[in-house]
């Protein structure tokens, strides 16, 4: 009897950054909550791109550090090394090499237009900046192609550098064959956007102000408990989404709704009149029961780094396999002429 040929899953591929001690509330549900659901129903690579965290001044022991934790954390929310491939972008080594072959395919001009480079630029000073910084995009490009990802899991503010993905794609294409899938303008369009607890019309963002404002995975049981019960209310004592007149109270609705699983329309409902107080402690139990068990396999990986390191060696070998193919086609078709091997 033969068997019914499955069509192959969708290959996806997404990166983050190990720039913090921990991801936080909206690291975990804009993306790595994500991931955890794709590894069963896509051929999923997922990258810790360390390369990328190097574009802005940094240490290099903390950066050892925080490319472990973010491993081990990815680990411990449920991404399974046998259901999908977790590396660290540095270990691959053609995500470099590509990047600079697509940085010469990439204008000036059009690089100069990338709005996160403009943001991230300007804090410092645009002459401050790095050219890695400027180049970003590029290396994220590389991430992608290198792997022919169909889709690529990312929050609305990685838009453009999907778009210039997909130009660059099609660009080489064109000017060299076919070698590139083009990835689909995927965007998390119904994830929750998880805002500051202490300035919610700000997004939950490592870069801002009060580490009071964010919840981290990794915190403490209390510490959750405390963030949450101090998070900005806003006048009156009605539980209801309202944007602009309480962008407090809608950023915890939608906090509550994503890990409940509840709309927030049905939390209106049940929740409406039971006050800010108990609104909070309720959803302090919820972050904290989604968290803790996270924290303490995060914790025990950890502590056996022997361990972790030989998981992210085996998904580097993984995802070598298919970046030294489609490199291989890359170096021929753009004419480089390829080396004898050496003896
Ligand atoms: N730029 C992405 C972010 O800040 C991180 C990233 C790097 C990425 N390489 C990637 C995301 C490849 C998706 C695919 O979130």
């Amino acid at each position: 009897m033969t068997q019914p040929s499955r069509p192959p899953r969708p290959r996806v591929l997404s990166g983050i950054q190990p720039t913090a001690d921990s991801f936080h509330l909206g690291n975990y549900l804009g993306a790595v909550r994500q991931w955890v659901a794709m590894q069963d129903t896509h051929d999923a690579f997922y990258c810790v791109v360390d390369l990328h965290a190097i574009t802005v001044p940094y240490d290099p022991a903390l950066l050892r550090r925080r490319t472990r934790i973010a491993a081990a954390q990815l680990f411990a929310a449920g991404l399974d090394p046998e259901r999908c491939t977790v590396f660290v972008q540095s270990h691959v080594a053609e995500h470099t090499e590509l990047a600079w072959v697509l940085g010469c395919l990439t204008g000036f001009g059009e690089a100069s237009r990338m709005i996160q480079f403009k943001d991230k630029s300007a804090k410092g000073g645009a002459e401050q900046a790095s050219v890695g910084l400027f180049t970003y995009p590029v290396l994220q490009a590389a991430d992608i192609l290198l792997y022919q990802a169909n889709q690529v899991p990312v929050g609305e503010d990685q838009r453009q550098h999907l778009e210039l993905t997909r130009d660059l794609a099609q660009r080489f294409n064109h000017r060299f064959g076919q070698v590139f899938t083009v990835p689909g303008p995927y965007i998390l369009a119904d994830v929750a956007k998880i805002n500051d607890l202490q300035d919610p019309a700000a997004k939950m963002s490592k870069s801002s102000s009060s580490p009071q404002g964010i919840v981290d995975v990794l915190d403490e049981s209390g510490v959750i408990r405390k963030k949450i019960a101090r998070a900005v209310t806003d006048a009156g004592t009605d539980i209801r989404a309202d944007e602009a007149a309480k962008p407090g109270v809608t950023n915890l609705l939608r906090i509550y709704s994503a890990l409940a699983g509840v709309s927030v329309a049905e939390l209106e409902a049940s929740h409406g009149n039971v006050g800010y107080g108990t609104f909070k402690r309720e959803l302090a139990e919820l972050v904290v029961d989604t968290f803790a068990p996270v924290r303490e396999r995060t914790e025990k990986m950890l502590a056996d780094e022997t361990e972790l390191d030989r998981l992210l060696a085996q998904g580097a070998s993984r995802a070598s396999r298919v970046a030294r193919e489609t490199m291989a086609l890359v170096r021929d078709r753009i004419g480089l002429l390829l080396p004898l091997p050496a003896g």
